[in-house]
């Protein structure tokens, strides 16, 4: 296993302690997760890649307090998690069963904020989503419904929808997957300058290598049989970085050397 030492000069906001998890009873048991333990520290954006089925969104679960290990626990800001929580928000890959179909794109942003605020703050739940739908250039489709939308707009809706909800911690599970590739980078691009601009702690899970150095302070590898830590890296290239520069950078082509190698089994 290859480490790199990352400074932190900021305390762990989430801490993964030994973390296991298996599915299935009696032979037909099967180890998910083996003795996983990370950091992540605050405003940091960490990605987690691994092959398919290594156990990414097993892990993703795990954090957000929808799946309790059998081992380990995971704490936040120093407490163990005990379920789910309005500061942590998932980003699923699917967004078109995140959304609701029967609401327009501005009630679906608006279901972040419900439950949060009391019966009448209707016109502060107005003002927040019109202020998120502007910031994810939502604006003019408000009052459309998902359907009307292209994958990359009803992705936005969703991530608009998690950031209403103001998380601390924004998990992403794939999130880009199953766009094209002009939508994927501006997405990208969009969602690593909202994390700095908003201080958000981002675990951010992809299948993609390449996407996993270009948005990461740090970048965790993932194997599978048993899901666990292969390599971590840290990723030194300066913010904001730039779709064309970045990808040519002697140390992205370094990292995605290493990584590539570890990944692919030399
Ligand atoms: N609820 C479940 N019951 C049994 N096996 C599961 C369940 N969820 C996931 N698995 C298995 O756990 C492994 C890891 O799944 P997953 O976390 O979805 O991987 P990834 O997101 O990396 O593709 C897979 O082999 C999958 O079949
Ligand atoms: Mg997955």
């Amino acid at each position: 296993m290859t480490r790199v030492q990352t400074v932190q000069t900021q305390p762990a906001a989430v801490s993964v302690c030994g973390v296991s998890l298996a599915y299935g009873t009696g032979v037909q048991r099967r180890t998910i997760l083996a003795q996983m333990s990370f950091e992540v520290a605050a405003g940091e954006f960490l990605c987690l890649v691994g092959p398919s089925g290594c156990g990414k969104t097993t892990l993703l679960r795990v954090l957000a307090g929808l799946a309790r290990p059998d081992a380990g626990q995971v704490l936040v800001d120093g407490v163990a998690i005990s379920g789910p929580s309005r500061d942590r928000a998932i980003v699923f890959q699917d967004y078109s069963r995140a959304l609701l179909p029967w609401r327009t794109v501005a009630g679906n942003v608006a279901l972040g904020l419900e439950g949060a605020h009391g019966g009448d703050a209707a016109r502060a739940i107005e003002a927040r989503v019109a202020e998120l739908l502007q910031t994810m250039s939502l604006a003019h489709v408000a009052r459309h419904y998902p359907r009307q939308l292209s994958g990359g707009m009803q992705q936005r809706v969703q991530i608009a929808r998690c950031l209403a909800q103001a998380p601390r911690l924004l998990l992403m599970d794939e999130p880009f997957g199953a766009l094209d590739a002009l939508t994927r980078q501006s997405l990208q691009d969009e969602v690593a300058r909202l994390a700095r601009a908003e201080g958000k702690t981002v675990v951010f899970i992809t299948h993609d290598l390449e996407e996993a150095i270009y948005l990461g302070d740090r970048v965790i590898a993932l194997a599978a049989n048993p899901g666990r830590i292969e390599a971590e890296v840290a990723v030194e290239i300066p913010r904001p970085r730039h779709q064309l520069e970045t990808r040519e950078d002697a140390r992205f082509l370094a990292l995605r050397h290493q990584l590539f190698g570890l990944l692919a089994g030399h």
